[in-house]
């Protein structure tokens, strides 16, 4: 049984870098121990929060109660069709390292989705996506464990309900299962997608006209490390915000008064903006408040600029709400989760 440790600071723990303490603490490395830990008492009389690799939480507070951070490992092919491989990875394997692991072993559908920060537990929570793809496109089924009885149940793609940073995790089901594995089907064959055109930039740059999913993989991470904050060194949580999605008629309106917006048509006759470039034409770029900052690169993404508490945070991005409100009349929404 893992040991429960007691007042533990999460600064360490979650990417924006925010000293937090927890009242109680738990590593849980195998389905067994989570059934165990359900037994016990500080379990059943704690409010709880599960942790992957704590880079898409904002800690505004103490935690008062349990911290569940899973440490499981493992990855197996779980079977093989046609054309496709179903791979399983443990829900503490950290992401990019399962992405790099696929490659290696010419297993094809995640390179676009290379050097995401966190675990794969924490994938589906919000159907992780970047430059074209999203988790649902290449997802089978995941296992999770109830957190009321310790029962195991299987979601398959259908029960997830996946949307643009989206599942029934982040809302019916949340908190209600402990995510312990994701099996996903993948391509045998190459099948490079460079739709995002910044990818194909990048494979330009480096002379590359039939990139391999190893090219997309070092395009991609390429094109991250020349805008996103490394977490290592200056704490966030990537994208704070989610792009907004507005009807036709307020694109068009937007689109007479400021030409170059950058907005995307969407399937049902809607248009998803770039909330970047509202917050960067906003004047917001760089704008900083108490220890917390709009990233100068990516307005998208706030940082923890020296040393900013977890309010700063969450009090930038109500300034950065309300400005973009007032200035576009589009409503942002958070993405990050806030506790
Ligand atoms: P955590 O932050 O630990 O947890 C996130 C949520 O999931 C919490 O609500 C937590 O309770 C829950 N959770 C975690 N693990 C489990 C589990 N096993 N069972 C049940 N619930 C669980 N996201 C993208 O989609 N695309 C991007 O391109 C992207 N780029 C990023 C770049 C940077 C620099 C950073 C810092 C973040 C970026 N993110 C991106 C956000 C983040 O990496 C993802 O949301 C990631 O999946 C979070 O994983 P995590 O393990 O860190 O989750
Ligand atoms: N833009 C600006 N100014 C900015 C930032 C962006 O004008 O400061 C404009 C640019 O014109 C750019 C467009 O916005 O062409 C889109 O920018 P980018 O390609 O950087 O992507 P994004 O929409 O800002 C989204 C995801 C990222 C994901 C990238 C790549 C969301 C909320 N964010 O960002 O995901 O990596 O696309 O696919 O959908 C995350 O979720 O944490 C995250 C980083």
């Amino acid at each position: 049984m893992s040991l429960i440790r007691q007042h533990v600071n999460l600064q360490s723990l979650n990417t924006f870098g925010i000293e937090a303490f927890c009242e109680h603490f738990v590593e849980i490395h195998s389905v067994q121990d989570f059934q165990h830990l359900l037994q016990e008492p500080i379990y059943r009389n704690s409010a709880k929060l599960i942790l992957g690799g704590g880079s898409n939480v904002l800690f505004t507070q103490d935690f008062k109660g349990l911290v569940i951070k899973n440490v499981m490992k493992g990855i197996e092919i779980v079977g093989e069709e046609e054309g496709h491989v179903l791979v399983k990875a443990s829900a503490g394997e950290v992401w990019h390292d399962f992405v790099l692991w696929c490659i290696e072993h010419q297993l094809n559908g995640l390179e676009n989705l290379s050097l995401i920060p966190g675990c794969v537990g924490a994938s589906p929570m919000q159907n992780i996506g970047a430059y074209g793809v999203e988790i649902k496109d290449v997802f089978e089924r995941l296992e999770a464990c109830s957190m009321e009885n310790g029962e195991m149940r299987v979601f398959h793609k259908a029960d997830c309900d996946f949307g643009y940073r989206e599942s029934v995790f982040k809302h019916v089901y949340k908190n209600k299962f402990l995510i312990c594995s994701v099996t996903f089907r993948l391509s045998k064959k190459p099948l490079p997608n460079t739709s995002y055109g910044a990818i194909l930039t990048e494979l330009d740059k480096l002379g590359i006209q039939s990139p391999s999913a190893k090219d997309v993989s070092e395009a991609v991470m390429r094109i991250r490390r020349s805008k996103l904050p490394d977490p290592k060194v200056m704490g966030n949580a990537g994208s704070f915000f989610k792009n907004p999605e507005v009807p036709s008629e307020k694109y068009i309106q937007l689109k007479e008064t400021h030409p170059n917006l950058v907005a995307y048509a969407l399937a049902n006759g809607h248009y998803k903006l770039a909330a970047g470039w509202l917050i960067e034409h906003c004047g917001l770029k760089g704008f900083e408040h108490k220890g917390a900052a709009v990233h100068q690169l990516q307005a998208l993404v706030l940082v923890n600029k020296q040393q900013a508490r977890g309010n700063d945070v969450l009090e930038l991005s109500s300034m950065v709400m309300k400005k973009v409100f007032d200035t576009f009349g589009v409503q942002l929404e958070r993405e990050v989760n806030i506790v």
